[in-house]
């Protein structure tokens, strides 16, 4: 690309080092599908029609017909896919092609690459430390038989974590380069990731301080102390109570982007506050949130959002005001979070008692509307919320029964 492929400067730095890394990472037809799309244009990849068959399981609905960048994008391409569009040979696509593979271009079976995926990213963090904290809030309810399982499940997810955590900050003068630190941080899948979030970091340490309290019989090894501090001095670079209280809504909610919808923002936002010390006799913010949970709750005592809440922003029940297991163990939590138990326990009790009598023969939760969203409509199921969110709320709701017998 305008200088010698084995340029490099007088550090050592350069192409030579990055067409050695492209190799050791198996060359480009690991590239994803874009990255695939651009190097057949210009000449040095070369695409088998099945490319433009798109996956439509992740996606509920052709991708097409569903947001802006897919259109945008794979419509272009797609269009010159049809043409069959390829830039003219030239010497420099011609070297490229000799360069990008480690093995002979035409020796290349391309179709066997379009399967070819360099490692992406999930949701690992995310589910991992929302299953954990469900277990821990449940461990000393089962009996020694299911102890056993829940025992070894924890140490796994525990090992996990330990082994997430971003250990360092960005390389080099990172603040130049728009970065903030990261070390101590949990980004929303898994360490080599590299970006910390927030709230995944809130999530990874509120399980290792529970961890930290108990006995390394039990789930081995304690976390560093070092390393827990890290997080705590990321989290303060992050700190947001007054945020948080600042974005609440006219009607005691908040809007969540990454959830349907205001009583999955809510649950969170709740969370925070009472974490940073707030409760329901000091806080207006979580009085409001009380008061916006007991007024949406259904004649049957769940609780249930439509998605239209998200691209609408305003807050719409579901249609014929169905419930929903996910919200309804929302609702509870901030509920129990908001001191509901000790006023007037009867909408708790009403709650609990629809998601008890919606679990499955097999233990298992109903799958119903979707529960996740990006970009405002763009909906994600997040089939491991039916589970986490119900089991969670009635574990909190059996440690605040337990509190309010004593
Ligand atoms: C969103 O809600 C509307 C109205 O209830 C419904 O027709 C649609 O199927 C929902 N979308 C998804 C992805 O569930
Ligand atoms: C849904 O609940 C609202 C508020 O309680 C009520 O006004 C409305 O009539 C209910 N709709 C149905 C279909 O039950």
């Amino acid at each position: 690309m305008g200088v010698e492929s084995d340029h490099d400067d007088d550090k050592g730095r350069g192409c030579s080092r990055a067409h050695k890394w492209i190799i050791d990472h198996g060359g480009a037809t690991y590239t994803p599908m874009i990255g695939k799309a651009w190097l057949s244009v210009l000449g040095v990849y070369d695409l088998p029609p099945e490319f433009w068959m798109l996956p439509s399981s992740f996606f509920l609905f052709n991708a097409g017909t569903l947001w802006i960048y897919f259109r945008d994008v794979f419509m272009a391409l797609s269009y010159l896919y049809g043409k069959n569009f390829v830039a003219t040979p030239t010497p420099l696509t011609l070297q490229l092609r000799e360069e990008l593979y480690p093995q002979p271009y035409k020796e290349i079976v391309w179709s066997q690459a379009r399967t070819r995926c360099a490692k992406s990213f999930g949701s690992q963090l995310w589910d991992t430390a929302f299953s954990l904290q469900v277990m821990l809030g449940a461990a000393h309810h089962v009996d020694d038989d299911d102890n056993e399982i829940i025992r070894s499940m924890l140490i796994k997810g525990y090992d996990f974590l330990k082994k997430s955590q971003i250990t360092q900050d960005p390389p080099g003068d990172h603040l130049k380069m728009f970065r903030d630190i990261s070390k101590g941080g949990w980004t929303f899948s898994e360490q080599d990731h590299g970006w910390p979030v927030s709230d995944c970091t809130g999530e990874g340490l509120e399980c290792c301080l529970i961890f930290g309290t108990m006995s390394s019989e039990l789930i081995g090894e304690t976390m560093d102390k070092e390393r827990l501090y890290d997080t705590v001095n990321l989290l303060l670079y992050l700190q947001a109570v007054k945020y948080i209280e600042d974005m609440q809504t006219a009607d005691g909610s908040w809007y969540g982007n990454w959830g349907v919808c205001f009583m999955y923002g809510t649950f969170f936002a709740v969370r925070g506050l009472v974490a940073a010390g707030k409760t329901y006799h000091d806080c207006e913010a979580i009085r409001r949130a009380v008061q916006f949970f007991l007024e949406t709750q259904n004649v049957e005592g769940g609780w249930g959002e439509s998605n239209l809440s998200c691209p609408n922003k305003i807050y719409t029940p579901l249609d014929g005001n169905r419930t929903n297991v996910v919200n309804t163990g929302q609702a509870m939590m901030v509920l129990i979070m908001g001191g509901q138990m000790e006023r007037d326990p009867l909408p708790v009790h009403r709650g609990a008692k629809v998601l008890i009598n919606s679990q499955l023969d097999n233990g298992d939760f109903p799958q119903e509307e979707v529960r996740g969203v990006f970009k405002m409509n763009v909906m994600l199921h997040f089939p491991n919320y039916r589970n986490i969110f119900t089991l969670w709320a009635l574990t909190y709701y059996t440690n605040a029964v337990q509190l309010l017998i004593k």
